[in-house]
């Protein structure tokens, strides 16, 4: 089932790394070609010689052959593999995805790499549930890296819990999943994602922006593309980096926002309006920057145009979802958002709920279209985004 693919197989130094030979036999059996780059520590734990053996191909670690001088190019791993696949990734290494740091070859290889790529944490359960590690580990996410989360049981320190690596079968079986096109429920499906704030400037100097930092939409556009679609990100002023597989158009105004939706709705089967889209905007921007003075001063704004009503115009039988963020009469405003933008379903945020909004990775969101409200529970940003999609595609089927 995996016939001709290239799997970068990385292992790091923990414990679990033994298990990592089963899984290579796995995926050569499946027949995957398996090329295997270790970190140093790793070597530790499993023997080159072990791997070297079960996946048919001198192992790699160093940068070099110290013996000839041989390069190993990570730009080279990067471009072979059709996966890179880190079983078992230590919280040291995940760490290190996280920030780019480069220091062995599985790390230059993971910067280079232009493929998917999956890992398989392993680690005593403090260290999985410390905040550290999850916040990394939802920044990988976001990044469209996959998971394969951890089974919980007994750790090789003698403690209980959430951290010991996927079984191998379960590893092969979601690497072939990832291959696996039919499983792409969205593959052919095309979606327009907005996300971000705008900023309307006011001079050369001073803007107008709101607090939305773009991870919701962020993450619904790495779950569409995770299953098969084709995504355009409008993008407002963000630190996040384009997921994998997304294509990203960045603006800053809602006014070139607008331009580049409608554009991109063009093509498109449907569309996720995520962005916090300013409502006025200076009447006239100042091509100077204003000086002041003793009096107050007071900024003509003009209303932008509303992307989403404009899409919900056009949209004839296609999606479209919005979002509404709300701190009072919450049921009933988003209710009206959803006629008014001729939307297919909402997504409502209330700022009164903790862990909502703003900056943080969790969110608490109801779904609400015309027969009603479906509340959900308080998880991540991630998971929000995957029911969002699981609702588009039943929509979808309709
Ligand atoms: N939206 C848009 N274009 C705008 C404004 C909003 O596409 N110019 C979209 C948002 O992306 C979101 C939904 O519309 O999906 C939010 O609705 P809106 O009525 O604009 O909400 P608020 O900006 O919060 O408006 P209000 O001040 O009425 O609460």
């Amino acid at each position: 089932m995996l016939s001709g693919k290239h799997i970068l197989l990385g292992i790091t130094g923990g414990i679990a790394a033994y298990k990592a030979a089963a899984l290579c036999r796995l995926l050569v059996k499946a027949g995957a070609e398996v090329q295997v780059v270790m970190t140093p520590l790793a070597k530790q734990f499993i023997t080159p010689l072990t791997m070297a053996t079960l996946s048919r191909r001198p192992i790699l670690v160093e940068f070099f052959d110290p013996e000839n001088g041989a390069w190993n190019s990570h730009v080279r791993l990067g471009e072979w593999a059709d996966l890179m696949l880190i079983a078992p990734a230590t919280a040291n290494t995940l760490a290190k995805m996280t920030h780019g740091i480069a220091d062995n070859l599985l790390l230059t290889s993971y910067l280079s790499a232009r493929c998917p790529v999956a890992v398989a944490p392993a680690m005593d359960l403090d260290m999985y549930a410390h905040t550290a590690t999850q916040e990394n580990l939802q920044t990988l996410r976001r990044r469209g890296v996959a998971v394969v989360e951890p089974d919980s049981g007994e750790l090789a320190s003698g403690l209980e819990g959430k951290g010991r690596l996927a079984e191998p079968e379960r590893i092969a079986a979601f690497v072939e999943g990832l291959f696996d096109e039919k499983k792409k429920s969205l593959s052919g499906k095309r979606f327009v994602v907005t996300a971000g704030a705008t900023i309307e400037p006011i001079d050369p100097v001073r803007y107008i922006t709101n607090r939305s930092t773009g991870k919701m939409g962020y993450a619904l556009a790495a779950e569409l593309a995770r299953r098969g679609a084709g995504v355009t990100l409008v993008s407002g002023r963000t630190q996040l980096s384009v997921p994998q597989g997304v294509e990203r158009v960045e603006v800053e105004t809602a006014a070139e926002m607008y331009e580049a939706a409608v554009a991109a709705f063009e093509g498109a089967d449907g569309g996720v309006m995520c962005a916090a889209v300013a409502d006025y905007t200076p009447a006239a921007v100042a091509d100077r920057k204003i000086k002041k003075s003793d009096d107050d001063l007071s900024i003509p704004l003009k209303r932008t145009r509303d992307i989403a009503a404009e899409l919900g115009r056009r949209k004839g039988g296609r999606l479209l979802v919005g979002f509404a963020l709300e701190t009072d009469h919450e049921g009933e405003h988003a209710a009206a958002k959803l006629e008014r933008k001729n939307l297919d379903f909402i997504v409502l945020n209330s700022l009164r709920d903790a862990g909502a909004g703003f900056g943080v990775d969790t969110n608490r969101v109801t779904l609400i279209d015309r027969s009603g409200a479906e509340r959900l529970p308080l998880m991540p940003k991630s998971e929000v985004a995957a029911r969002i999609v699981d609702r588009m595609e039943s929509l979808l089927l309709k």
